[in-house]
């Protein structure tokens, strides 16, 4: 069994900006272990903090030339335009044609602290904005044209998946 369930859309976990890392040490690198096999299993090529409840700036990937992990990463530059079917482990079962940049500039850090700097084109550059996105709380269903989401709503009711209101401390406390 996967060391850690995925979180889906509604919970609050999944939205708001994560924090960035502070110390690559061996509890993150246990954690990334963690979600490697998470990913693996789910199957999925990436996987972020917030989607096993963790509110970090790192995400782990592997789009088939093994594993990766990317730590407080930055989009330095963008270019293009890029049609994909873009899916979501964290909005299962569903996907939509979205148009993003074609190439991008990625930095940050690896799990040795070394700096790290990609020039990704067409998949691993989707899936670096997609990862980037959920460090910053934003999902696939922030980024349809409002046709496709009229439909994604309707279809997120029927799967009682649609985002429920963030609960508010309003100091009345019930037993
Ligand atoms: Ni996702």
């Amino acid at each position: 069994m996967a060391p850690h369930s995925i979180r889906i859309l509604g919970d609050p976990v999944l939205r708001g900006r994560t924090d960035e890392v502070t110390e690559i040490d061996g509890r993150l690198a246990r954690l990334c272990d963690e979600m490697f096999t998470t990913m693996y299993e789910a199957p999925g090529l990436g996987l972020a903090a917030p989607q096993v409840g963790v509110r970090k700036r790192f995400f782990v990937y592997d789009v088939g030339e093994g594993p990766e992990v990317l730590i407080n990463p930055v989009i330095t530059e963008s270019e293009g335009e890029w049609e994909f079917e873009e899916g979501c482990l964290s909005v299962p079962g569903l996907s939509w044609d979205i148009v993003r940049p074609k190439t991008v500039h990625v930095t940050g850090y690896d799990l040795d602290g070394n700096d790290v700097s990609v020039e990704a084109d067409e998949l691993l550059a989707r899936l670096f904005q997609h990862e980037l996105d959920h460090l910053d709380g934003v999902l696939l269903v922030d980024r349809l044209d409002d046709e496709q989401r009229r439909e994604a709503m309707r279809t997120l009711r029927e799967l009682n998946l649609a985002d429920k209101p963030t609960p508010t401390n309003s100091g009345l406390q019930l037993p």
